[in-house]
């Protein structure tokens, strides 16, 4: 695909089933992730890649993280295990908070977010489809979630990447008029 009708067509699929990229496809989505722009280099971005059993492991440290958070309801707490289960497979995207830097922490998140966009552009490119998600399950909406993933406390778990093959076909893209968005100052 060209590059800007990667842009342009790119939608997010909720529903994504086998097959996973490669191994070979990954390191070539990473390297896209690692061409994020960068204040200060700092090269906060950081990635965990699940899949298979892997799932299985995510949903505990979610449930455990929710228990621990005061969550008692026996069927929320199914419902969060199994939600690593919605696609085979899961990128967790983290950012390493660099606190000794004038380089402001809200930067270094928004690299991480330019890191997962490339990562999800790379990735529809090849074929496959991706959802971008966040929840509850997010280092600043849970305190305990980086114990349980066995996350660096300098470390800040902000969203997931569901990855695999679309099942369902392409949603429209909305057709949005320029002029609510866009300002000209000539
Ligand atoms: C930082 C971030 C967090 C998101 N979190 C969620 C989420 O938790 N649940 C959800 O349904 N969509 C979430 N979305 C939105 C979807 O990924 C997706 O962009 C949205 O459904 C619109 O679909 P489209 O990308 O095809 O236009 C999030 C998007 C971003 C950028």
């Amino acid at each position: 695909m060209e590059t800007l009708d990667t842009l342009l067509n790119k939608v997010s699929y909720p529903k994504l089933s086998d097959p996973i990229p490669s191994k070979t496809q990954m390191e070539t989505a990473y390297k896209a992730a690692f061409r994020s722009p960068d204040h200060g280099r700092l090269r906060p971005w950081r990635f965990i890649e699940i899949k298979g059993n892997g799932r299985e492991k995510l949903g505990l440290a979610f449930k455990n993280a929710a228990k621990r958070n005061g969550e008692q309801d026996e069927d929320k707490l199914t419902r969060f295990e199994n939600l690593p289960m919605r696609s085979p497979m899961v990128i967790v995207l983290i950012t390493k908070i660099n606190e000794k830097t004038s380089i402001p922490v809200t930067e270094q998140i928004q690299s991480t977010a330019v890191a997962a966009q490339n990562i999800s552009l790379a990735l529809f490119d090849m074929g496959f489809g991706v959802y971008w998600r966040t929840g509850s399950f997010v280092t600043n909406k849970n305190k305990y979630l980086n114990e349980e993933m066995n996350i660096d406390a300098d470390s800040e778990v902000i969203g997931y990447l569901y990855v695999g093959s679309p099942d369902i076909k392409a949603k429209e893209i909305p057709i949005l008029n320029q002029d609510d968005f866009v300002q000209y100052w000539d």
